[in-house]
């Protein structure tokens, strides 16, 4: 594992290494495969967070399949700032489609809340929501969550496409702020 790393003022600590998320992420591929393989999902990528966790993904995803990115807003700065807003729209045809919602992290469960409901007015044919981490708190909001590559604690994390003010998204593993 690699050291402690400094984004502005914090100080993060390395949980999960490079290897390990790797390793989370084609098991997941592997099991999407299984379930999903032959009827061309189209994977909805929540940015700017889940972009790294569905390109490595849709990469692990062995048959036919399509993206699509919708941008979504709740946090600045480490806590939550309440509301949702779609900043970004979708503009592929939802209704029929088998669709896959990857997200980043789950925290309290409201922007995948608000949106899975937005999503079940388009009338696809299924939804499945897949997270690379989820926090505890994701109870606050009732969400439904069908694959999890990481349960981790109530703490702010980086890296693997999280950001702290805009920082470290592109590290490979994922590190912890140490309080
Ligand atoms: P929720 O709507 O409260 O579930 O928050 C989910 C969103 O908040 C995620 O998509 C992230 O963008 C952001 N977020 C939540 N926890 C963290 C964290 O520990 N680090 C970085 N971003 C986070
Ligand atoms: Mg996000």
């Amino acid at each position: 594992m690699s050291d402690n790393i400094t984004i502005r003022e914090l100080e993060f600590v390395p949980l999960l290494s490079e290897k390990q998320v790797q390793d989370r992420v084609a098991e997941l591929g592997e099991a999407l495969t299984e379930r999903y393989g032959g009827s061309n999902p189209l994977f909805i990528s929540i940015l700017s967070g889940a972009f790294v966790f569905a390109s490595d993904l849709m990469r692990q995803f062995r048959a036919d399949c399509e993206v699509g990115f919708v941008k979504l807003s709740s946090y600045s700065g480490t806590r939550s700032s309440g509301s949702v807003q779609t900043v970004m729209g979708l503009e592929k045809e939802l209704k029929g489609r088998h669709l896959i919602v990857l997200e980043d992290i789950i925290d309290t469960g409201r922007t995948l809340h608000f949106f899975l409901d937005h999503l079940r007015g388009q009338e696809p044919a299924s939804i499945c929501t897949v997270t690379f981490l989820r926090k505890p708190d994701a109870a606050e909001f009732p969400v439904q969550v069908d694959y999890v590559g990481f349960d981790i604690g109530n703490e702010f994390v980086v890296g693997y496409g999280l950001d702290y003010e805009g920082i470290g998204r592109n590290l490979p593993g994922v590190y912890v702020h140490n309080e």
